[in-house]
């Protein structure tokens, strides 16, 4: 399972890159807007940062604009991925950037039939948003299970799970059992991972016990 980052703050991704557990990055407008970084400079120093798919998002709603846009920012770096909304517009164009090898990520997902219309358009992903069903008493982790049963049965589908709008470490271990191909969290919930009481309490232990010891390694 490849995991990104979904944050458009430069520092976690730093930071996140470091441990060489991060194969990509996710960023949508909300994100950017939240960072208060120039959108295409940004991408331009993420995507020296990671040397996987780099999620950038056009911010048009019509053709015309999305394709515009798209193509500045396939120019950025050769791991851009260019995120599109699922619209007909959205998946005309990434129909079209799938045909010229550019990778897609489809963005707000929220149905098995958006996803199979993604996959007939040739996304490199799909982006289903567990957090924002469950936030409507829908079915997130139900979604990713349908899409995964859909997509099995057409070998031809090349298009990757993206599990997207993740809350908590159970997002991400559910998505695991499922077998979605990659998740993308924010920086808190994938430093939450690593995360046990147990494992707390007996590094605790044994560095006391280790030191009582007397001895040295170095
Ligand atoms: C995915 O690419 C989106 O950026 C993201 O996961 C949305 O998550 P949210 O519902 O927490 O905003």
């Amino acid at each position: 399972m490849k995991f990104f980052v979904d944050t458009a703050d430069i520092h976690e991704i730093e930071d996140l890159a470091a441990t060489g557990l991060i194969d990509g990055v996710t960023t949508n407008p909300s994100l950017v807007a939240k960072s208060g970084q120039e959108f295409v400079p940004l991408i331009k120093e993420i995507c020296k940062l990671v040397s996987g798919p780099v999620s950038a998002e056009v911010a048009g709603t019509d053709y015309e604009t999305m394709r515009k846009e798209a193509e500045i920012l396939r120019n950025i770096a050769n791991n851009v991925a260019i995120k599109v909304p699922l619209t007909p517009a959205g998946l005309r164009l990434c129909k079209e950037l799938s045909h010229d090898g550019t990778q897609v990520n489809v963005t707000l997902c929220f149905s098995a039939a958006q996803a199979l219309l993604a996959a007939k358009a040739g996304a490199a992903f799909i982006s289903p948003f567990v957090g924002r069903l469950d936030d409507i008493s829908a079915d997130g982790m139900g979604l990713i299970q349908d899409i995964k049963t859909i997509y099995k049965n057409y070998p031809q589908f090349k298009t990757e799970i993206l599990v997207a709008s993740i809350r908590s470490p159970a997002h991400i271990t559910e998505a695991a059992k499922i077998g979605a191909n990659v998740i993308t969290a924010p920086a808190s919930v994938i430093k939450q991972l690593y995360k046990h009481p147990l494992t707390d309490k007996g590094l605790a232990a044994f560095v006391e016990d280790w030191s009582k010891s007397g001895q040295s390694i170095l």
